[in-house]
């Protein structure tokens, strides 16, 4: 099926998305405070060839070239986020100027451009001297996390409406402070659940911050997801899916719209009691303006007798043997159309955002250019797929490729390239993919 944007009605909000830790580089520049992530990188072992983000893009040198050439490539809204420690280079306190001048440009020449900026309070990059007081396992977070959301509001809510509190709080939940993959790489389920709840809160919190300071402010959060299928039809694997399902696409959403945590299907997560004060079910709470969706793949799942509080494993995509990109995840569109289903389904669900989609290939450049028809055919495949949705009536309002430019991918490093644009991290040169051609034209 060849599609056009006009299948979308002219309301439907095209772009990009980007975070900062992952583009901007600059970690120590412009009076910057550390985050968890500058810090994390420095361990050794943790990233893949021990890389960092030290530099990455050099965005925060470059972006009014790179604002230059998503306009040139027709996106018209871009969705990136606000790096804590720039704005706070200790958590609280003091605010940084040259942190509020650099966004204040940022937004400038988007909005010369004519380019809607979306932003991100929170892509994970906590202040690291707010990891010195405990982090997201300590209660005040909701405060110190308050601050700063009010403190963005105060200086860009002039020129900016669209904002996502959080991003993909079971990722940064669970991969920093229960697996220990990530920033600040803290393990085990007590860490895990304190941490959960407190960004549960702090999601809530923020975004009434935000009601609060601006009334025509159009507020979401973001949450990762992906379609789970059991990996047979037996009953201890689809009981397996079903508890997988409520760890990855339910924890986060469940108590914003007052269902409360998915607690009849993980049991374990009674224990979040232990950090429930009175009125936390009401306070999770909160009418979000929209819900922003990231899925990327499906998830099989069988049933796992030595997967402590879970009993559920995912099957990879290597043992299935089915097609994979550089992250090796499974390609597999339809999985978009399933998550838009399921969320579109909630009662009171507000419309849904799709705040991240991608597909990470191993680009190479030839006579200067990135022939990357893998990822055409990924991103027409997933879209087609978020037409089928919206044509049976799911209420979805936009779509953002991840991502523009490539970058530091997390524990993985530079290999995943996910770029709409190659970068080549030794001289910052730029090359639009053909995908990044292909975007301009269907968005033209
Ligand atoms: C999720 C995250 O929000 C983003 O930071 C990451 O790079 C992409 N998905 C791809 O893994």
């Amino acid at each position: 099926m060849l599609l056009t944007k006009d299948a979308f009605g002219k309301d439907f909000m095209w772009g990009v998305s980007t975070a900062a830790y992952q583009i901007e580089g600059a970690h120590n520049q412009g009076g910057k405070g550390l985050s968890i992530w500058d810090i994390f990188v420095k361990k050794k072992n943790k990233i893949f060839q021990n890389q960092h983000g030290d530099t990455t893009c050099d965005f925060y040198n470059r972006y009014t070239q790179d604002l230059y050439l998503m306009y040139s490539l027709n996106i018209r809204n871009y969705r990136f986020s606000i790096s804590w420690s720039r704005i706070l280079p200790d958590g609280t306190g003091e605010i940084n100027e040259e942190g509020i001048d650099f966004y204040n440009r940022l937004i400038d020449i988007s909005l010369e451009l004519g380019i809607t900026p979306w932003v991100t309070l929170y892509h994970w990059d906590l202040p690291g001297a707010l990891e010195g007081k405990g982090g997201w396992v300590n209660r005040d977070i909701r405060e110190w996390f308050g601050n700063y959301v009010s403190i963005c509001v105060a200086h860009f809510g002039d020129r900016v409406t669209n904002w996502m509190i959080l991003n993909e709080p079971l990722v940064f939940s669970a991969a920093g402070y229960f697996l220990g993959v990530h920033a600040p790489g803290r393990k085990g389920l007590n860490n895990f659940l304190a941490a959960a709840h407190h960004a549960a809160l702090a999601q809530a919190h923020g975004a009434r911050v935000i009601k609060s300071m601006q009334t025509d402010s159009n507020v979401g959060t973001t949450f990762s997801c992906s379609h789970i299928e059991p990996f047979t039809m037996k009953e201890k694997d689809i009981l397996a899916a079903k508890r997988a399902d409520a760890l990855l696409n339910r924890l986060f959403l469940e108590p914003l719209l007052g269902l409360g945590y998915p607690t009849k299907d993980i049991k374990i997560l009674n224990r979040i009691e232990k950090y429930m004060k009175q009125n936390d079910e009401n306070d999770l709470v909160f009418n979000m303006d929209f819900i922003g969706i990231q899925n990327y793949t499906r998830e099989v799942i069988r049933y796992a007798t030595f997967v402590p509080f879970l009993q559920a494993k995912i099957v990879s995509a290597k043992e299935r043997k089915v097609e994979m990109t550089s992250m090796n995840w499974e390609i597999y569109p339809e999985s978009m159309y399933h998550m838009l289903r399921k969320y579109n389904a909630y009662p009171n669900i507000p419309p849904l955002i799709i705040t991240e989609n991608g597909a990470a290939f191993p680009d190479v450049v030839e006579s200067n250019q990135v022939d990357d028809r893998k990822r055409i055919k990924y991103l027409q495949d997933t879209i087609v797929q978020v037409s089928r949705a919206k044509q049976e009536g799911v209420k979805v309002n936009g779509y953002f490729v991840w991502t523009f430019l490539d970058n530091f991918e997390w524990a993985e490093g530079y290999h995943p390239r996910f770029g709409l644009v190659y970068v080549d991290f030794q001289t910052q040169n730029r090359i639009v993919k053909s995908s990044g051609h292909w975007y301009a034209n269907f968005l033209k």
